[in-house]
């Protein structure tokens, strides 16, 4: 009898330890090798922090296909994107930390998080509406202009959590009037619903109580190969765009709408990302590689085909759809190596890309692209979708 209870005993501890270990550090890129609908893939414990006054959490979405996303109400951040491969092994295809803290450091390059209220540049930090002048607070050092809508943007604020079911969370905040400069008491939230599809619908709607300027993104850095699994130069990119708005050497949008045609920003065929990035061509040069605003083809203000990415090696296809007419196609040059990610190593230069759907940069300063301002009375919607699949 004892002998028995032993056993049974030994057997609880040694499967226990395993657990642990297929938990945080066996299988595929960390991940459990089957993962149970019990486990979890990041350590909530890690994400439950105070910052600002405002408690911080960590929420897992899931399907029945095996998808799961993880979102902190922190920046409304993406903590993770876990889809499986051709050969239905799970990983994690979203650049991040494994804290909170990395998303709140100086040094976090906006992973997984919402921008906002401008998502990319206001030249200047300055614009002009209604015949009054706003000066904002530039963060972009070197070119003098504000970026991502200044130093303490949506992606740095803690953001409400809302209703949250199986497969979605509703995220809201308050800016208020005059917060980083921009005119207006502005109320947001966003809706990520993860379907039985895989695909992660985002759904954001605004009012303001003054007449302000809005431009909202999400800011998720792929890798169809895995989170620190080297870099996207293999990755085949479409974009479904015959124009582009060109930019000067501070990365301001010179008003230009030009076509993509003969330019290695022709990405109407998909082609791999690598193959004309060291072309001698002078956006490139000034945007150290791709980090253009794209002008999607349609633009009909219904949901449409931005672009896809595809990754050979693990058949992963991403496409991203989008009510909004522009998306910013950012494939990682200002990463590094210095920054450590969610499995331990380093996200090396190019180690992701974003597709950033948006209104194009600048909009405010530049009289020809549409319009960004959001009157009282009027509610902003954008629809963005991530649609995971293999091939
Ligand atoms: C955007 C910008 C880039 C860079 C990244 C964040 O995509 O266009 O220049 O600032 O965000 O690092």
């Amino acid at each position: 009898m004892k002998t028995i209870r032993n056993l049974l005993i030994l057997t609880l501890i040694l499967s226990c330890g395993s657990c642990k270990n297929s938990k945080f550090g066996r299988g595929l890129r960390g991940l459990p090798e089957n993962p149970a609908a019990d486990e979890w893939y990041l350590d909530a414990e890690g994400f439950r922090k105070t910052i600002d006054g405002k408690k911080t959490d960590l929420y897992r979405l899931s399907n029945d296909a095996g998808m799961e996303v993880y979102v902190t109400n922190f920046g409304a951040v993406i903590a993770a994107i876990i889809v499986p491969d051709k050969e239905g092994i799970p990983g994690d295809v979203a650049l991040g930390f494994k804290e909170v803290e990395g998303y709140a450091a100086e040094g976090d390059p906006y992973f997984g998080a919402v921008v906002g209220r401008y998502g990319n540049r206001i030249d200047g930090g300055r614009f002009e509406l209604d015949g009054q002048v706003y000066e904002l607070p530039i963060n972009e050092a070197g070119n003098d202009n504000q970026l991502h809508g200044g130093p303490k943007g949506f992606s740095e604020m803690v953001w409400e959590t809302g209703e949250l079911t199986n497969n979605s969370i509703e995220l809201s905040l308050v800016s208020p009037d005059g917060d980083m400069g921009y005119p207006g008491r502005l109320e947001l939230s966003v809706r990520y619903t993860l379907t039985q599809d895989n695909a992660l619908e985002m759904v954001y709607k605004a009012v303001t109580d003054k007449p302000t300027v809005l431009n909202i993104t999400q800011h998720t850095y792929f890798n169809l190969k895995g989170e620190g699994r080297g870099n996207i130069l293999d990755h085949e990119l479409m974009l479904n765009a015959d124009h582009f708005t060109p930019v000067n050497q501070r990365l301001i949008p010179t008003g230009e709408i030009s076509p993509v045609e003969g330019t290695p920003l022709d990405f109407t065929t998909a082609t791999k990302i690598g193959k004309r990035i060291d072309d001698d061509y002078e956006q490139l040069s000034f945007g150290r590689g791709y980090d253009h605003n794209w002008v999607i083809n349609a633009g009909d203000g219904g949901l449409n085909l931005a672009g896809t990415v595809y990754c050979e090696e693990t058949g992963r296809f991403l496409e991203v759809l989008t009510t909004e007419p522009g998306v910013q196609f950012y494939c990682g040059n200002f990463l590094d190596g210095s920054l450590t990610g969610k499995s331990g190593g380093s996200y090396e230069h190019r180690g992701g890309l974003c597709l950033e759907t948006q209104h194009f940069p600048d909009s405010p300063n530049q009289e020809g692209f549409p319009s960004t301002v959001l009157n009282p009375g009027k509610e902003y919607y954008q629809k963005t979708v991530f649609r995971f699949s293999v091939k």
